[in-house]
């Protein structure tokens, strides 16, 4: 091959959350735990909570329109929808949103799931897609809503978000460099039965799995070629609560014998942190909501500057990989929107948090339809004949 080598990578990423929030306090008070425990101890403030009328299509679908709403649909050929709170054993959340934002048939759609994973393995087939053919530009959605059983020590570190983003040659966000680090380990740290709505979590042990797939991923990616610890300058990892980036990004400057003091460290860190703060954990969407947040609350010039991504999904997968921040980033970015998404959430007390999540599994199986309550674009209207029913609302 003559010439530069293509550029690909990210052109453009969306945001959006349930819209309804919980301060965490409420939980912390039910708990009879001190509430800095959740705001420090584990570095979450509030959750957002989905209405009755929303779920992963209605956020995916909002943070997909956003994207369209700027470049069209034209010339998008794949939607890879990533999540691991389905809707539908069998069909692709992706084909909901692809019909509620009227997107053109000739297109391939499909789910893809590894815990909170799947987005990073979505990202990468997509740059493989626009690699073989630099005309093609893939639509990645990662929305997910992350439930765990009342009373248990994950409830606090539930939420709901959404992204979408746009994968084209030439990328006008983030260019994704071709190295990358994996690990697969096959332990049961995480996971939801077919049965169950809620996942089930073994806490401690899924820390540590986190922080030893980090180690393995990001020694196979120094073995292929990476680049060092000190070419990298933020950094930006899978976030099923705050403080776990904290203690990765510990962990990896440890391994990479960085020695950096705790300030140089969360220079790194810290601006990655701030939304997945507020929505709570958003499972495959949150490593790239971490990537908006660090984006748009950097003070700093990020252009050209090089950003290290760990994804992690329990199970286990995990990927180490980098990209460069690309000039002008800063005119792709909706700061003041994803501000109002994240501000104008609807606060809930403590007795509808309780309700709205014993009222997900009241209903199985049975036609309902659902109360008009979501201020977005898109509802889930509820089930006939066994077939969710989804639409626009008079606000779209
Ligand atoms: N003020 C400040 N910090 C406090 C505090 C207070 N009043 N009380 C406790 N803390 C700190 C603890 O020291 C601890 O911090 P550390 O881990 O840095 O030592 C933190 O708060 C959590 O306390 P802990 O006792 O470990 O909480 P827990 O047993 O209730 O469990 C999780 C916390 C995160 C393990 C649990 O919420 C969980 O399992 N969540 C799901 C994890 C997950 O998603 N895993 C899969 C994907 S990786």
């Amino acid at each position: 091959m003559t010439g530069s080598a293509l550029r690909v990578g990210i052109h453009d990423l969306a945001f959006a959350t349930a819209h309804q929030v919980l301060d965490l306090g409420a939980l912390a008070e039910h708990n009879g735990v001190d509430a800095n425990k959740y705001y420090i101890g584990i570095g979450q403030t509030e959750m957002s909570v989905p209405a009755a009328d929303e779920d992963i299509v209605t956020m995916g679908a909002q943070a997909a329109a956003q994207i369209l709403e700027r470049h069209g649909a034209d010339g998008i050929r794949t939607l890879l929808f990533a999540t691991e709170s389905g809707i539908d054993q069998s069909k692709s959340a992706g084909v909901f949103v692809h019909s509620l934002l009227g997107m053109g048939e000739n297109c391939r759609v499909v789910e893809l799931k590894q815990a909170c994973y799947s987005a990073t393995a979505a990202l990468q087939f997509a740059l493989g897609i626009v690699a073989r053919d630099p005309r093609e530009k893939v639509l990645v959605i990662a929305s997910d809503v992350a439930r765990y059983a009342l009373d248990s020590s994950g409830e606090p570190t539930q939420g709901a978000a959404a992204v979408a983003f746009l994968v084209t040659a030439d990328p006008a966000l983030v260019e994704i460099e071709p190295v990358t680090g994996l690990y697969t380990d096959d332990i049961a740290d995480f996971w939801r039965p077919n049965y169950l709505s809620t996942a089930l979590v073994d806490g401690k042990f899924s820390l540590a799995a986190y922080l030893r797939s980090l180690e393995g991923a990001w020694s196979e990616y120094r073995d292929r070629g990476g680049v060092g610890f000190d070419q990298i300058d933020r950094f930006c990892y899978h976030q099923p609560f705050t403080k776990m980036a904290v203690k990765a990004h510990d962990r990896l400057v440890t391994i990479a014998g960085a020695g950096l003091d705790r300030e140089a460290r969360r220079a790194q860190l810290d601006a990655s942190l701030e939304m997945n703060r507020r929505t709570g954990n958003s499972y495959t969407a949150s490593i790239y909501v971490g990537l908006l947040s660090l984006l748009e609350h950097d003070d700093a010039d990020l252009a050209g500057r090089r950003i290290g991504f760990f994804s992690y999904g329990s199970g286990s997968v995990s990927e180490f990989f980098t990209g460069v921040v690309q000039p002008g980033y800063r005119a792709v970015l909706r700061v003041d929107a994803d501000a109002r998404a994240l501000d104008d959430r609807a606060p809930i007390g403590f007795p509808r948090y309780r309700r709205l999540h014993q009222d997900v599994d009241a209903v199985a199986g049975e036609d309902y339809a659902t109360a008009v309550e979501t201020p977005g674009p898109f509802r889930f209207a509820g089930v006939s004949e066994h077939v969710r029913r989804y639409e626009r609302t008079t606000h779209a």
